[in-house]
């Protein structure tokens, strides 16, 4: 029998979950809401707040598992990428505990630990799979070919998929985070309302900056017009703009299954939570006949379950690191 308790703290979630035997029994998850009001995370802010929130969160998740702390066996973290103050509370917290419970220590790749959510539930993905992970900071097509041999075959030339619909959250006058806002006002909207570019870009990598500055300039130029432009067609500009960012996106992705010829796709990151994006893989899927996997919502954006996971994987390899180790606010696969 084995216990891994998980720790996340890469940006502005403070997670701690709970995974014996390689089921998740608990995933304790701590938003931060004092960045709203700065319009994005504030990171000297993130890691006050991790340090609030990270006794509390882990003490949660051993209770809702109904264990004792000493029953644990390791203790896996996110070592990055990520904020690095961020990342410091949960690497030193977890260092501590580790230390202090005589149990070994667990390194996680945040990134790969999104793709390997997929392994929480059933149905499981056979490798290799393709995954298309999207969140505030990256987009990247993976080849999964094992737990932990993964390599990015298209990723964003400049801003995230998560930053394009954060910034055009901005763009509209909505608060931070915009993301699930656009995804909630599109489901009303009309997406054929509006037309925004497509980028040429001939390989597998994403570039989100040019449909910002399309936009923008959409914007200023309509509100010029008519002040009232932005509320009178508030859903259908999120409507068309969520249609462009999900097709930039799929596009990419049926190539890469065209020159991978793999038929296993997953969805994983803070973006696989939106519902044009769920949707329109599920019909491409059908049509494709692709094995589609879409996580649940919980295991979509930042949490521990996902980390928990990740080391329990390794934790079966026996693969564990020293007291020296230190954050990575880059860090590759
Ligand atoms: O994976 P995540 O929680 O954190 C990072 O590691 O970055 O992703 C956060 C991103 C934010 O940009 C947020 O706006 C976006 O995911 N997001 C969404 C939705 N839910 C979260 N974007 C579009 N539609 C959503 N429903
Ligand atoms: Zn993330």
């Amino acid at each position: 029998m084995s216990i891994v308790l998980g720790i996340e703290s890469s940006c502005d979630e403070t997670s701690a979950s709970i995974c014996i035997d390689g089921k998740i029994v608990s995933n304790i998850i701590a938003n931060q809401t004092i960045h709203e009001q700065y319009g994005g995370v504030v990171p000297e802010l993130a890691s006050r707040v991790h340090q609030q929130n990270i006794v509390p969160a882990v003490a949660q998740a051993i209770s809702a598992a109904k264990i004792n702390k000493k029953d644990i066996d390791a203790v896996a973290f996110t070592r990055g990428p990520g904020l690095l103050g961020s990342l410091l509370v949960g690497t030193s917290f977890s260092k501590a505990f580790a230390l202090a419970s005589n149990i070994p220590l667990i390194e996680v790749n945040h990134m790969q630990a999104h793709i390997l959510a997929h392994f929480i539930d059933d149905p499981k993905p056979q490798f290799p799979f393709l995954c298309l992970t999207v969140s505030g900071g990256h987009t990247q097509i993976v080849l999964v070919k094992d737990y932990f041999e993964m390599e990015i075959v298209g990723e964003t030339l400049d801003d995230a998929a998560g930053e394009a619909f954060d910034k055009t959250a901005k763009i509209l006058n909505l608060p931070y985070p915009g993301g699930p806002l656009i995804d909630k006002y599109a489901k009303l909207g009309n997406a054929e309302r509006f037309k925004f570019p497509e980028p040429q870009i001939a390989n597998l990598n994403f570039s989100f900056s040019g449909l910002k500055t399309a936009i923008l300039y959409f914007v200023r130029d309509n509100v010029a017009k008519n002040p009232d432009f932005l509320t009178e067609n508030l859903e259908d500009i999120c409507a068309s703009v969520q249609q462009r960012i999900v097709s930039i996106l799929l596009n990419k992705l049926q190539k890469a299954v065209i020159q991978y010829q793999v038929t296993g796709i997953a969805i994983a990151g803070g973006v696989s939570a939106n519902s044009g994006l769920r949707n329109s893989l599920l019909a491409l899927g059908e049509k494709n006949n692709w094995d589609v996997f879409i996580p649940k919502f919980e295991y979509c954006t930042d949490n521990a379950a996902m980390i928990a996971m990740a080391g329990y994987y390794k934790y079966l390899k026996q693969d564990f690191v020293g007291q020296d180790v230190a954050p990575l606010a880059r860090m590759p696969f």
